[in-house]
Formats: C-alpha cells, sequence, structure tokens
C-alpha cells in the first residue's frame, strides 16, 4: 500500500508514495536501528494517487534506520522500512552503553539521546570551530547520558569531568565506558553552594533548576555547588575543553571562575539559554578581555533566547603579532591607545592607518562631532573612536551583521544593514544628524564603496573627513573584482576625483559635486582620505592683490 521511493543521503529525506485504493491517515515512528530506539514520529494524511510523492526529513544520516508506517485510524502496521544514511553508528565503538541506556529509556528519552547524538556525530556541531583534542582535560557541564563525552573518549581526551545533577540519569552512568578516564559528579553548578530544586522534563534534556523551563514531571532537590570552588578541592589544575549544557546556570558557572584561571582555558563550548536583556553579555565581555576568540553558531544571533557559543583561546601568532609591534614607540594617541590593547576587543585595521587618522582627526578632539564608521566586526575601533575623540562625540556604526548590535553602548549606535543597499543608505541618513567623519571600513567591494560614497558624501558637515580603507582590494581579481586599472574599480573611480577637482580649468570637464565641495584629496597606501568644504571658484593673487582674471 506504502511504496518506498527513495531515502535521500544528501537532502536527509525519505520519499514515499501511497498505491492504495483510498486515503491514507498515517503516523511514521521513526527508529534508530543499532540500538532500536525512538527518534521522532509524524503524523499525515496520504492522498490516493500513487503519482504523488510525499517526503519526511530525517534530522540525522545514520545507517540502518527505520520508518514504520501506521494505520492512524486503526493503529495497524502497514509497511516497515529500513534504509541507509552514510553514518555508521558502529563506527563510535560504544553501542553496548548505547543501547543499554536506551533499552532502559522511555521513548521521549529515546528520543532525546538520539537527538544528542545526531548533534554529536551526525551534524558534527561541536567540530565547528572548537574540538577536543588529544590530551585534553575536558570538563563537560550538563554531562547529560555522556555523548559529548564519548565523542572526547575518541579524540583521546587524557582526562574527563562530567557535572549531572539528574539523578535517575546519574543513576545509568554507572555504566558509562572508560572510568579509568572519566569521573563524574552528581551535582548541579553555579556561583553558590546551596541545595535546589531539580525539575526533569520527560526526555530529560531540559531539565533544569528552572521550573519555567519544562513540563517537568518530576521535581527533587539536588546538591549545587560553586563550580571554581569545587575544582579547585578536586585538584583539578587545568581545563584544556570546557563544555558547558546546563539549562540556565552558564552565568553563574562563569561568574565563579576568576579571570586568571579562564585565561588559562583553551577551547570553550558554551550553550546559552534565558538570553533576555542579553545576558549573554557578560560572558561575552569575560571571553573578550581573556583574550578568546569567540563566534555564536551560524544563524543565530545575540538576540536568541537560546544559542551556542564557540571560543578558543587567541593563536600564538596573535601574541607574536603584538611582541613584533611592542618595542615601537607610539607616536600619536592612536599608537598609544592600539599597542596598549593586548587582550582587548580586537581593532582590525593596518598600522599605518593610526598616522593617517591622527594627521586629520586631531581638530576634531573633544569637540561636540558625529562620525560614522562602516564596519563594525568586534567593536574595537568603535571604543578607539570614543576613547580618541572624548564624551562628546556620537559615533555611528553600521554593519551586515546582526550581532554587531551588541556594541551598542552610551556614545555609540549601531544600524544593521548593507552598505550597498541604496534604500538601507537613504534611511540611515533621515536617522542620523549629518556626520564630521565617515569611516568605510566595510566589506571592501568595489560596488560597496562606490554606493557608500555616492550616498553617504552629501550627508557630511562643511568641515569634514571621508575616508575609504583598504582599496587594495581594487588590485585584488580575486573576490574583489580589481586589478591594476582596470575599470570599476574604486581606485579608477576615484582618480577621477582628480579631474573634478579642476573642473574650474577644462573645458570638458563639467562642474561636479566634488568640484564644488572637496578641498582635497589624498591618497595613503590602501587609503583616500577626503576633506569636504564648500569650494567657491579658485582666483590668484600677487602679493595680496586679487586678480580678476583667470
Ligand atoms: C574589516 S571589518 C571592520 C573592522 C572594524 N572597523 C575594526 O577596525 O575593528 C569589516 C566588517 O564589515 C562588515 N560588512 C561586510 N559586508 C558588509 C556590507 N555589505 N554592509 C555592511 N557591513 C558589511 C563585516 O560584517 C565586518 O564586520
Amino acid at each position: 500500500m506504502i511504496k518506498f521511493i527513495e531515502y535521500s543521503k544528501l537532502e536527509k529525506k525519505l520519499k514515499y508514495s501511497n498505491c492504495s485504493p483510498s486515503d491514507l491517515p498515517v503516523r511514521i515512528d521513526f527508529y534508530e536501528g543499532h540500538t532500536n530506539s525512538f527518534m521522532f514520529s509524524s503524523s499525515l494524511d496520504l492522498g490516493t494517487n500513487p503519482d504523488i510523492y510525499y517526503f519526511t526529513y530525517i534530522p540525522a544520516r545514520w545507517k540502518n534506520m527505520r520508518a514504520y508506517f501506521y494505520d492512524r485510524n486503526t493503529n495497524q502496521l502497514i509497511a516497515p522500512f529500513v534504509f541507509d544514511g552514510d553514518i555508521d553508528l558502529k563506527d563510535y565503538d560504544y553501542e553496548d552503553y548505547l543501547t543499554k541506556i536506551q533499552k532502559q529509556n522511555s521513548l521521549g528519552q529515546q528520543a532525546g539521546v538520539n537527538d544528542v547524538l545526531r548533534e554529536h556525530f551526525s551534524d558534527r556541531q561541536y567540530e565547528n570551530i572548537v574540538d577536543v583534542e588529544e590530551g585534553d582535560v575536558v570538563v563537560d557541564i550538563g554531562f547529560n547520558y555522556g555523548i559529548f563525552s564519548l565523542g572526547a573518549i575518541m579524540k583521546k581526551a587524557s582526562k574527563i569531568y562530567g557535572f549531572e545533577p539528574n539523578k535517575n540519569i546519574f543513576e545509568k552512568l554507572k555504566d558509562y565506558p572508560r572510568k579509568d578516564i572519566v569521573e563524574i559528579f552528581n551535582l548541579a553548578v553555579s556561583d553558590k553552594n546551596e541545595t535546589l530544586t531539580f525539575y526533569e522534563g520527560d526526555n530529560t534534556l531540559g531539565s533544569s533548576i528552572y521550573d519555567s523551563v519544562v513540563d517537568y514531571k518530576e521535581s527533587y532537590q539536588v546538591q549545587c555547588v560553586n563550580f571554581y570552588d569545587f575544582i579547585k578541592s578536586q585538584g583539578i589544575k587545568k581545563i584544556d575543553f570546557l563544555k558547558v549544557d546546563c539549562e540556565g546556570t552558564e552565568y553563574e558557572v562563569f561568574e565563579s571562575i576568576p579571570d586568571e584561571f579562564f585565561k588559562t582555558i583553551k577551547r570553550i563550548h558554551v550553550e546559552f539559554h534565558y538570553n533576555t536583556d542579553f545576558r549573554i553579555k557578560s560572558l561575552i565581555n569575560k571571553l573578550e578581555r581573556n583574550d578568546f576568540d569567540w563566534e555564536f553558531e551560524a544563524g543565530k544571533d545575540h538576540n536568541s533566547d537560546i544559542g551556542l557559543i564557540f571560543a578558543k583561546k587567541k593563536e600564538k601568532n596573535y601574541y607574536e603579532a603584538f611582541e613584533k609591534i611592542k618595542h615601537l614607540k607610539p607616536k600619536n594617541d592612536f599608537e598609544k591607545f592600539f599597542l596598549n590593547r593586548k587582550g582587548k576587543k580586537n581593532i582590525h585595521k593596518w598600522f599605518h592607518y593610526l598616522e593617517v587618522y591622527d594627521r586629520y582627526f586631531s581638530k576634531f578632539r573633544n569637540k561636540e562631532i558625529c562620525l560614522l564608521e562602516v564596519g563594525v566586526e568586534n567593536g574595537g575601533s568603535l571604543e578607539m573612536w570614543k576613547h580618541y575623540f572624548g564624551p562628546k562625540v556620537k559615533i555611528y556604526g553600521v554593519d551586515i551583521n546582526p550581532n554587531c548590535k551588541m556594541y551598542e553602548e552610551e556614545q555609540i549606535e549601531i544600524f544593521i544593514g548593507s552598505q550597498d543597499n541604496e534604500d538601507f543608505l537613504e534611511s540611515l541618513k533621515s536617522k542620523i544628524p549629518k556626520l564630521d567623519i565617515i569611516i568605510d571600513d566595510g566589506g571592501h567591494t568595489m560596488k560597496q564603496q562606490i554606493i557608500t560614497y555616492e550616498h553617504m558624501i552629501d550627508h557630511m558637515t562643511d568641515d569634514s573627513i571621508y575616508i575609504c580603507e583598504d582599496l587594495h582590494t581594487s588590485y585584488w581579481s580575486k573576490f574583489y573584482g580589481g586589478g591594476l586599472k582596470r575599470e570599476g574599480t574604486f581606485i579608477e573611480y576615484s582618480k577621477n576625483f582628480i579631474d573634478y577637482i579642476n573642473a574650474w580649468h577644462s573645458k570638458e570637464q563639467q562642474i561636479r559635486f566634488e568640484t564644488k565641495n572637496v578641498f582635497g584629496i589624498h591618497y595613503y597606501d590602501s587609503m583616500l582620505v577626503l576633506e569636504k568644504r564648500p569650494i567657491k571658484e579658485p582666483f590668484h593673487s600677487d602679493n595680496g592683490i586679487i586678480k580678476e582674471d583667470r
């Protein structure tokens, strides 16, 4: 009655059709074939036409998966299918443990375990940026059934400490493999030592000390410890990999760790929850001030209530770069600020730009000015402008990445949008005052640089500076469409400015906006600086006597 068509490994979709003469209301239960445990269930009504195909998305790509089709009216099994993805759980070598715990689990719990298995071994979610390496000391907070740590065992971690407050799961962990290197504590962790009520949800993944989280089926008292005090008391002297997924106490766990110890951690993976009012910011600040590069999981941003952050200690060459410049004597306040920045929010600038900034920007210091920078990235340069120009500057940032919004603070406002979107730029102009300084340090493509210049130059005050940065992209053919003297590059485009400001003296060149508004254009390596102010038709003079003729 049901015809199996195919399983597409690439799309993770099962394709089938209904060949029976009548409509069929079905429920399909999916099972993971190695441990025979429940994955998920799907209900739908199948029409009679056998040429119409139905698809079901299967999250994981395991080998030996099963789909059981039931008639929803009679609850009769109509068709069982076995189909293969390309990932064999057998390769992971802990089938026995998994089979054993899944056998004891309810269907909801089985689905929960399967979901975590998928995250780790099918999606390889934890391998994005940071991963466990051979010899690592791993701390796994929110151990659950230890699926993450199974991966850590495979990757040859030297020691694993797990924390799991759920008493029912902890009971099953007595069968956990490699007890020679794995030590598991039946404890909740935060920044306090106290007894807490723990709310256990049906599939156990959402269990937490917050009763608001889950439709809990059971609640009981658990012991909670201050994370850092506890690991000290256990003589744990280092953590190479810290995995935190503890349904809401992650903020307190991070709070408990003093900076001097935090700095020594190499890689971190944290799932955050309850991110109301951007609670995550304190955690990110901790990562930044302790020299971590970090990223949100793709597709999630700082506004998400729940999401993942991957962080790793900055690479050795980051420090080497500082070694290279640390002997330099700062020539101005920009350089002084930059050279004393190790470990703070990253500023991404070529070093010689700093001298150019000081040359043109010093007259604006401590004045009530407005500055716009396109390209916020880690917010480091915005901090630099604030520091250099003082308490009266109003700074606007533009970035395409919504996460940049988090760098807003007093004096700094961020707009999210693309610098080559003309409507976005026009609407931006209606929201901000005329600008004294614009720095284009955005995506650096020709189109972006040209559109931004053309839309923003008329939104500047009568004594202002426009800077376009990273003009070397005009010479780079790969990705940027550049090339020496290639038509359409920003360098070629801006060379026309020379003719425009000299249009007074040419019969062929028309008077342009630049003729009447640009006092000077200056090229530096990778940088164009344009001084904007009203220009009157030039006149020449001898010893103070103005001559009428040209
Ligand atoms: C070179 S980084 C900026 C560095 C920052 N100004 C600093 O000095 O630390 C470039 C930034 O431009 C942003 N960007 C890329 N394409 C963009 C676009 N079309 N519109 C706006 N921003 C864009 C990127 O998200 C990135 O944050």
